[in-house]
This record gives C-alpha cells, sequence and structure tokens, in this order.
C-alpha cells in the first residue's frame, strides 16, 4: 500500500518578532497533520529552541482554546548563530534524532533562510509568512498586520480627540522595521494629514522637516485645527521631529511611540482565517512531498513559491496608493 503523506512527523516553529494570529497558524498546521495521519512535535523559542532540543509531543489539548490569543504558545526568540553553516547542520541533525522529518516555520523572511538552510540539508520545510510589518515579498499577506494595523488604528483615533481638543499638532510612530505598510494603512485609516513611509524617504530629514511645516501651515491656515502625522518606524527621530515642527510653526506638538502594543491582542478574523488557510496549505505541501517553499496570499489565492525564489521577490508600496493617501489627507483643505 502506498504512503498517505511523504513526511511522519512534522515540527513547528515560530521565529523572530511574534504577531497575532500564530496561534491560530500553530492550531490549524497541528490539526491538519492530524487530519492527514501526521505526528506533530512542538518546538518552543524558534532555532534556539531546535538547538536546545526544546522539543515536545504536541497533543490535541495544546491547541485547544489557543485561537483567539495574540503572541505565540511556542513562545519565539531570535537566534542569531543560526546563520553559521555547521549550526545549521547541528539543527538537522537535531531533527532526525527527533524523528522530524517535515518542519513548519512561521516568521519572516530571516526565519524562511533558515528553513531554506534545513531543507539543504534534507529536511523539508515549508515557512509561512507571520509579521506585523507586512514586509515580505512573495506574498500581499502576512500573519498580524491586520490585527496590528487595527490595534493602531484604534490609537490614533483617541490621539485625534486629545489633539483636536487642544488643538495641537501629533506625531505617532508606527512600527515597521524598515517598511511603511502599516504607517500608510493606519494614516488612510484613521484620516491622517501626512504619512512618512522609509519607501519614500530620501534621508534628508531637513527637507522632510519643511515639506511637513509647509503642510501644517497650509491647513492651518485654511482653518484645520490639529493636524495627524503618521510616521514609520524605518523613519524615527518622532520626538525630535515633534520638537522641530513646533519650534517652526508655533503649534503645539506631541510624539506618541505607540511600539509593542500593537503587536498583541486577540487577532482579527482576518488573521484568524488567512492564518488557518495559510498552515493547512503548508502541512498539504509537506504531505505531498514538498520541501524549500513559502505559502503566501496572491491574486485572491493562496499559493506557494520555492523559497528561494520567495527570497528574491521585492515589493514596494504601490505608488498610486500613496498618491490617493496623501491627497485624502488634504483635499477637503485644498479645494475649497
Ligand atoms: P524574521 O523572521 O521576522 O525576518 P529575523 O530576521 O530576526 O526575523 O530572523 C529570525 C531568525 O531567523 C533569526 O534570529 C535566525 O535564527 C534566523 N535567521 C535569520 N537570518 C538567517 C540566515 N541568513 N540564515 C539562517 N537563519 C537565519
Ligand atoms: O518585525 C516586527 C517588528 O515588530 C518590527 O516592526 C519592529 O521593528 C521589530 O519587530 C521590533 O522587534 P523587537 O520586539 O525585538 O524590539
Amino acid at each position: 500500500m502506498s504512503k498517505l503523506s511523504a513526511v511522519d512527523t512534522i515540527g513547528i516553529l515560530t521565529s523572530g518578532g511574534d504577531a497575532p494570529g500564530m496561534n491560530a497558524a500553530i492550531r490549524a498546521a497541528a490539526r491538519t497533520a492530524w487530519a492527514r495521519g501526521v505526528n506533530v512535535k512542538g518546538i518552543y523559542r524558534g532555532y534556539s529552541g531546535l538547538l536546545n532540543e526544546e522539543i515536545f509531543e504536541m497533543d490535541k489539548k495544546f491547541t485547544t482554546g489557543i485561537i483567539s490569543y495574540g503572541g505565540t504558545v511556542l513562545y519565539t526568540a531570535r537566534c542569531p548563530e543560526f546563520k553559521e553553516k555547521e549550526v545549521q547542520a547541528r539543527g538537522a541533525e537535531i531533527c532526525h534524532k527527533h524523528g522530524i522529518d517535515g518542519l513548519i516555520v512561521i516568521g519572516g523572511d530571516g526565519s524562511f533562510r533558515g528553513a531554506q538552510a534545513l531543507a539543504a540539508h534534507g529536511i523539508n520545510t515549508v515557512g509561512i509568512p507571520g509579521t506585523i510589518d507586512l514586509d515580505i515579498g512573495c506574498t500581499e499577506y502576512t500573519i498580524g498586520f491586520d490585527t496590528a494595523v487595527n490595534t493602531a488604528m484604534e490609537a490614533i483615533d483617541k490621539i485625534r480627540d486629545t489633539s483636536a481638543s487642544h488643538e495641537r499638532c501629533s506625531i505617532i510612530e508606527v512600527m515597521g522595521r524598515d517598511a511603511g505598510y502599516i504607517a500608510l494603512w493606519c494614516g488612510i485609516s484613521a484620516g491622517a494629514e501626512e504619512i512618512i513611509i522609509p519607501e519614500r524617504y530620501d534621508g534628508n530629514r531637513l527637507r522632510l522637516l519643511n515639506q511637513l511645516v509647509e503642510g501644517v501651515m497650509e491647513t492651518h491656515s485654511k482653518g484645520k485645527r490639529h493636524h495627524l502625522i503618521v510616521n514609520a518606524e524605518g523613519i524615527g527621530h518622532s520626538y525630535g521631529m515633534a520638537k522641530d515642527l513646533e519650534e517652526a510653526t508655533g503649534i503645539e506638538t506631541r510624539a506618541s511611540i505607540l511600539g509593542h502594543v500593537q503587536r498583541g491582542g486577540s487577532p482579527t478574523a482576518k488573521d484568524r482565517v488567512y492564518a488557518s488557510y495559510m498552515s493547512a496549505l503548508a502541512v498539504d505541501l509537506l504531505c505531498a512531498g514538498a520541501s524549500n517553499r513559502v505559502v503566501g496570499y496572491r491574486n485572491g489565492q493562496y499559493v506557494d513559491y520555492d523559497i528561494d525564489e520567495a527570497l528574491s521577490m521585492r515589493k514596494d508600496v504601490d505608488e498610486y496608493e500613496y498618491q490617493i493617501s496623501r491627497m485624502l489627507g488634504r483635499s477637503i483643505y485644498t479645494i475649497g
């Protein structure tokens, strides 16, 4: 009789920054595996836990009641030494020792490089994009982005109330290590006047300050009493920017850095559902004998790519969306 699955035991780990929806991904991966007759082992603390053999037999109870929790019940870690070839070989040996012949890696590009290395050592691997930053080239969706944006949007709505009451300017810094997607989405959804993102910043702080001053003075002169600026973490300097802007405009300006609050909280329905489908697909790929793959979501479909190809794919903020977001922030004042 032919074997139903190409793998007997899958391992699941979460790596890099946590993201709301990772638990939904763990749950779906484990339950899909069990439905296919495949054993599941949990690996705590990403590659660091793999190297320390923090590996356990996952049972059904482990995945019960976790779908609505933020964070990751497998914990996560950054493990810089996993970039070293000998360490990767040791990671593969540990997988073999524990009977893990398929591995699900939930994380970002860095985590996928680890999965790529393990695949080269004979462990079948599939990556699932989990990061609030949305900065993975091969996919239009990453686990956690939707929740993070909604959390940040609600915070900005609150800042708007106090900013408007004091007739102030507010700079709100949102996460995104090198990417402006959270800033762009929050800026549009919270109705910010300005959105500053690394993808459209040339590094000239003085020019940026002058643009902000011009924008604030323009809307102020047309009757607007408060001004919201969403700044991406990749640009940073929000406190200094607020001080410089206040000095230049004479308008009271405050900065708020939203920080890690954006990474927590119960995941939105979208994050739970997309995470569940992508994880099921990842397990089915392993069962079909695939390796060195990353799953994603593009053009309305769940898809998968070779990790090498996925890592070479670049994406940029859509220019039309960026221009529209800027126009919407100010248009009511410029037309009339
Ligand atoms: P993300 O996965 O969100 O991009 P990081 O870049 O911090 O987050 O990477 C997470 C982990 O993935 C690292 O701590 C390391 O263990 C592993 N990793 C990152 N880069 C590589 C690499 N070039 N080769 C092997 N493993 C890597
Ligand atoms: O990659 C996700 C992210 O939240 C980035 O937006 C941010 O720059 C980084 O992780 C923060 O990492 P840490 O939690 O290690 O400070």
